[in-house]
């Protein structure tokens, strides 16, 4: 379809389907187990209902923040996907010209298609071109962090994180500590023993033998299972700057990574991609409201998982989060239209939060506090 004919984020959905490689879409649109974390994280945000305000005067809005110190156009950005060549061939260097256009935030992962020095010196060119008229209208300029996973091997994540901060682009390093494991990715394994079959039937009854395989490349280089809080003063030492813990589950992991003095933690399931049944972050966030009121003013708690609406994106600001990631709709995006995907994709998340701030009545993000939302339902669930 056109992309014009594109109004809602899931409509990138459909559209990528029907682009590319079914082995490809496995691979994005997966999940593990079947599926409880993954449409928990999508009911979520439903549960949640606003409670909009009148006569607010809602002519001027703005939905300008802060994350961890650095401006943003908005209190959303996209999410570390790995291999996003799998998609489009313009990979993340389409993703970071297109967040460099439109002043936004995105996260680059360690898995990424495209190496770190090239994604970075393709968003410094584009973002040359656009640094003029972004002061010019005094808007925030776009901003990329890196994800890391830290292999067995701590010299690799080492060198790793030298290389990322010697590109001198990345603001914050995002590490990811639920994937001690790879999760059961249910379709993954599905498709590949029908490849193995069709293939072979012995070969198939091989592969079965020598462990299962993934479409992911998570590969076990990637995947530490030896992690433990001790890890997180060297991480914070040899990256120097802002860190941010990706995959925090609990109201007490969040409040013991403040007391180590990280900067920030996701609270994330992963997309709903590793342990299933995971909590979706909107209940963590409530939880942390609930056993550590102010842990949110001692460091930055950021939320993704299932947002597929701008507005939704306000849901979390009132309830204490600093910024909502979103991951497979920019996938899709990309995957169906290339860069201009990734451009309309965040354009229709922007013009989403614009148009829910004005209908509930709020001028910036200062004024989403938690009256404007009513998450009775989300606790009773
Ligand atoms: C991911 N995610 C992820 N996370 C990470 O830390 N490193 C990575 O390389 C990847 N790769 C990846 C690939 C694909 C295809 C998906 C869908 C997800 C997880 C991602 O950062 C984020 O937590 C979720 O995608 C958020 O959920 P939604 O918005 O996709 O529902």
């Amino acid at each position: 379809s056109h992309i014009s004919s594109i109004v809602v984020p899931n409509d990138f959905e459909a559209a990528a389907k029907i682009s590319m490689p079914l082995k490809s879409w496995t691979y994005i649109s997966s999940y593990s187990h079947d599926g409880s974390a993954f449409r928990g994280n999508l009911a979520s945000w439903q549960a949640v209902r606003f409670r909009p305000r009148i006569f607010a005067d809602v002519r001027t809005v703005t939905p300008e923040c802060r994350i961890l110190g650095s401006a943003s156009a908005f209190p959303f950005y996209v999410s570390p996907m790995g291999q996003l060549g799998r998609g489009h061939a313009v990979a993340e260097i389409g993703l970071v010209r297109a967040l460099a256009r439109r002043g936004a935030h995105g996260v680059i992962s360690t898995e990424s298609t495209v190496k770190m020095e090239e994604i970075a010196a393709a968003f410094l060119e584009e973002k040359k071109k656009v640094t003029a008229s972004a002061a010019a209208e005094n808007r925030p300029e776009a901003q990329l962090h890196f994800q890391l996973y830290i292999p067995a091997d701590r010299e690799i994540a080492i060198q790793r994180i030298r290389r990322a901060r010697a590109t001198g682009v990345f603001h914050s390093l995002w590490v990811t500590v639920d994937t001690a494991v790879l999760g059961k990715r249910s379709a993954d394994r599905k498709l590949q023993a029908a490849e193995a079959l069709a293939a072979s039937p012995d070969l198939a009854a091989h592969a079965e033998r020598a462990g299962f395989g993934m479409l992911s490349h998570v590969g076990s280089a990637q995947l530490n299972a030896s992690l433990t809080w001790e890890d997180v003063k060297w991480m914070k030492q040899e990256w120097g700057g802002p860190v941010v813990l990706k995959g925090v589950q609990t109201a007490e992991d969040a409040a013991r990574a403040a007391e180590l003095g990280v900067d920030g933690v996701l609270l994330s399931n992963h997309g709903g991609r590793q342990m299933h049944d995971a909590p979706d972050a909107l209940t963590t966030l409530l939880e942390i409201r609930t056993y550590y009121p102010g842990l949110v003013d001692r460091l930055e708690v950021f939320v993704d998982g299932g947002c597929r609406d701008g507005a939704d994106v306000l849901k979390a600001v009132a309830l204490g989060a600093k910024a909502v990631g979103v991951g497979r709709p920019f996938f899709y995006a990309l995957a169906a239209y290339g860069e201009k995907g990734v451009e309309r994709c965040l354009d229709i998340f922007a013009d989403e939060l614009i148009t829910g701030m004005r209908l509930v009545g709020i001028k910036n993000l200062d004024e989403a506090q938690p009256e404007r939302v009513n998450a009775s339902r989300l606790l009773n669930e």
